[in-house]
């Protein structure tokens, strides 16, 4: 009996972890082609080899003199550093062995404590069953329903956040989990919601805010991704559906929303990080959140979560023009960073994402720009790659509330709008 039970526990743990073993020796490079040849033999390289790109997530986004994060598989390290060597690119290795690091991801198992621990990464079942709790024990403040499915038909959740009062309030739209891999940001929507919660009727401000504002959050709108990201492919970053004519599954959530699709920044070959899919929202759960922006009334600001390189970005992706109230935006976004530096020194940076980043098209924020929400951006969270996917579990709380304090700036700006 008591073998029994050891058993279980022994397996109930590692069912809750990632398994590792297949990028045992995988190494994080950093790299920066100065010249037409050092790129070439990047695309030479990612050509033979199965590359993961981290940051940018491809290699047509990759451009003469930008810093570029690879991982590269085991069997192919030594061969790549001698020939990178050769070929006069300087490298830094940012993490040597991506198996290592993963494991030191999580803490150790809280398994004393009953209460949800919004310093851990969560799985998809445990957010869920999060969700249901914090709405039901929180009528006055949050009501949760369903905005659509997922292609592999799971449900997608909405949680409206704010005091009801009965009448339409204005606005905030937030959503994480839109990139399967980047977990800190469904960690971050959590605990928005949390000190949401936490702090109505105890701290002012943010009871002013849930007074005046509602906020509409979706903690995770690639649900299909996240668990895979959880229990095949820790790097996964697409949505789960089916292309037609190949094997390669998924759509880039990101490159998918009617702005411009897939004009720029964006690949039309579905074995590509940044596929565009079939045709603009052929994704459930892109067109999910189209939705909820279409159908609701008085959303006055559109912020999404992403990780990883500390940004503040806002429209346009898709062009290098302006928008026609750049200097409101870029004002915003500078006041929101600096709120944000003051809790611990954590740097941003900021502006309009085509110059900030390279030029795409798809994006969910110039969609929403464009379709009347002018106070749209985009959050590239910590880090700047020192775990890049993989920020450890002990980052999550100052990451959150850093995070709290450029999110508190901008729904404040909105809540003060004439
Ligand atoms: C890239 O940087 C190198 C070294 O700083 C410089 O010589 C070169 O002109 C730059 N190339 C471009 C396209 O900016
Ligand atoms: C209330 O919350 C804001 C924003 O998160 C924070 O800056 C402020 O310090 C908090 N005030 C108190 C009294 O805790
Ligand atoms: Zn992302």
């Amino acid at each position: 009996m008591m073998e029994a039970l050891l058993l279980l526990g022994f397996v109930a743990v590692v069912v809750g972890t990632v398994p590792g073993g297949q990028y045992a020796g995988d190494k994080v490079l950093r790299l920066k082609p100065e010249n037409e040849q050092q790129l070439q033999f990047l695309r030479e390289v990612a050509h033979t080899v199965k590359i993961d790109f981290w940051q940018p997530p491809s290699l047509e986004l990759v451009t003469t003199n930008s810093s570029v994060d690879l991982r590269v598989p085991a069997g192919w390290v030594s061969d790549i550093q001698s020939q990178l060597e050769k070929t006069g690119l300087k490298h830094d290795v940012l993490i040597d062995d991506v198996k290592t690091v993963m494991e030191k991801q999580f803490d150790q198992v809280d398994l004393s404590s009953t209460r949800y621990n919004y310093e851990k990464y969560h799985e998809w079942i445990e957010i869920e069953s999060w969700m249901a709790k914090i709405a039901t024990e929180n009528p006055r403040l949050i009501s949760w329903f369903r905005i659509g499915r997922s292609y592999e038909h799971r449900n997608i959740f909405i949680l409206r956040v704010g005091k009801r009062t009965g009448a339409t309030k204005p606005t905030i739209f937030m959503d994480c989990g839109m990139h399967a891999r980047e977990w800190i940001s469904p960690a971050f929507c959590q605990w928005f919601v949390k000190e949401a919660v936490e702090s109505y009727g105890k701290n002012c401000s943010m009871t002013t805010l849930l007074n005046n504002l509602d906020f509409l959050v979706v903690p995770v709108v690639n649900v299909d991704g996240y668990i895979y990201s959880w229990t095949k492919d820790r790097f996964w970053r697409k949505t789960r559906s089916r292309n037609r004519g190949t094997v390669c599954v998924g759509t880039d959530a990101n490159r998918n929303f009617n702005a411009k699709w897939c004009s720029v920044g964006a690949s039309r070959n579905p074995c590509d990080e940044t596929y565009c899919g079939s045709h603009a929202e052929s994704e459930l759960e892109v067109k999910a959140v189209a939705n909820v922006i279409r159908k609701y009334k008085g959303i006055k600001a559109y912020i999404t979560i992403h990780s990883y390189s500390q940004m503040c970005l806002f429209p346009y992706s898709y062009t290098y023009s302006l928008t026609s109230n750049y200097k409101e935006l870029n004002f915003i976004a500078r006041k929101a960073v600096k709120a944000l530096k003051n809790l611990h020194g954590t740097q941003y940076t900021y502006g309009p994402a085509a110059f900030i980043i390279y030029p795409s098209a798809g994006g969910s924020d110039d969609w929403a720009f464009d379709f009347g929400v002018k106070y749209s951006f985009t959050f590239e969270l910590r880090d700047t790659g020192k775990y890049g996917f993989l920020l450890p579990e002990s980052q999550i709380k100052p990451t959150c509330e850093e995070t709290m304090l450029a999110i508190n700036y901008i729904a404040t700006y909105i809540a003060n709008l004439p």
